[in-house]
């Protein structure tokens, strides 16, 4: 039996699970989400996040042990997330990762944060691995850190096409719930506002002008949202959002029309990307913000009137979680890829 643990500390989330790699099944997948502590801020604060994860990395793993009904003694490896995310808190996961290690003679793996994304497609809802994920297929990972579109090849074997020039798009999300005092995260909020107004468009934010390009930019589209709010005289751009004003009408048509803009936004992407490589099989979505069903409905449509599948995780494995790290850790093992004890945050 190999039995890898993974470990997820890179962004507000504290995250551990075990993968049984005989079985190919998530035996495990536990979190400790840090919003609430964020929430008064209207986004994450490194110092606190990094804070946090000391104090729950060792719950989260012991627990993560018990469910899978195992202990330390028992996996083979411990995969971790080296990089991208916030230093501080990558350092509380790789630390800890590397303890148990080197304490229990363990092998060790660290994981591409994107990569783990990437690979959370293959993940069906009851944790076992999916064996109709068809290769070569496009895959558009986004979340609050990053907007990205990938070729992938195989199990392993990708390559960045598209990525975003300047904010990711559930930065855009969260920036603008923050605008209209919605708090954070944004994405499921705008998302349940836009619902109340069947999704329609009422501002007509402004989509990408050039159609054949697979980069994303989201700054001007935040710009955009904050010179309508001003317009229409519910916010100053000195003091912030003039209390009274936005009421909750004007928040549901804001959040509404950002949606139907972002998706749309999606779609011309992957349109473009499909064009560009007409051989792929399908498009997955991954990361935070293919929580939103409003999405994915959107993107599916796209892909099924060109006859190709459309696949995404569900949103326990979209969210940050440990399941992907630990999935792609045992990925790594099988090929026998591991990392040395000098392992540090990479860059
Ligand atoms: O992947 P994730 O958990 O963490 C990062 O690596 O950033 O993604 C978090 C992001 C946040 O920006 C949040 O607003 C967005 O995912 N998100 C959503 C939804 N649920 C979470 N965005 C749109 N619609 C949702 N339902
Ligand atoms: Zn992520």
């Amino acid at each position: 039996m190999c039995l890898v643990l993974g470990i997820e500390t890179s962004c507000d989330e504290t995250a551990a699970a075990v993968f049984d790699s005989s079985k190919k099944v998530v035996l495990s997948n536990s979190l400790f989400s840090q919003i609430a502590l964020h929430e008064k801020f209207g986004g994450i604060m490194p110092e606190v996040a990094s804070r946090s994860h000391v104090e729950k990395i060792d719950i989260i793993v012991q627990d993560a042990l018990d469910k899978a009904n195992i202990t330390l003694d028992d996996i083979s490896a411990v995969a971790v997330t080296q990089t991208p995310g916030l230093v501080g808190s990558l350092l509380v996961g790789i630390c800890f990762a590397k303890g148990i290690a080197m304490a229990k003679n363990k092998k060790l793996l660290g994981i591409n944060h994107n990569e783990a994304h990437i690979y959370s497609s293959l993940l069906s809802d009851d944790g076992f691995l999916r064996n109709d994920v068809p290769f070569s297929h496009l895959c558009l990972s986004v979340s609050g850190g990053h907007t990205s579109m990938f070729l992938v090849h195989d199990r392993e074997k990708y390559e960045v096409i598209g990525q975003t020039l300047d904010d990711a798009a559930g930065e855009a999300f969260d920036k603008v719930s923050k605008l209209l005092g919605l708090g954070y995260p944004g994405g499921p909020v705008i998302e349940k506002l836009a619902r109340e107004m069947d999704f329609k468009d009422f501002f007509d934010f402004p989509r990408p002008r050039d159609r054949t390009s697979l980069d994303f930019s989201f700054s001007g589209l935040k710009t955009a949202v904050l010179y309508k709010l001003v317009e229409l005289g519910v916010y100053d751009l000195r003091s912030g959002i003039i209390p009274g004003k936005a009421d909750e009408e004007l928040q549901k048509k804001v959040a509404s029309s950002l949606l139907v803009c972002i998706a749309d936004t999606f779609a011309i992407r992957i349109k473009a990307a499909l064009k560009k490589f007409p051989d792929v099989a399908g498009v997955s979505m991954v990361g935070g913000v293919a929580c939103n069903k409003y999405i994915r409905n959107h993107l599916s449509g796209v892909c099924s009137r060109r006859g190709k599948a459309f696949l995404a995780p569900p949103p326990k494995f979209c969210t940050d979680n440990a399941a992907m790290v630990a999935l792609v850790g045992a990925l790594k093992a099988e090929r026998g890829e591991y990392s040395l004890f000098s392992l540090d945050v990479g860059r």
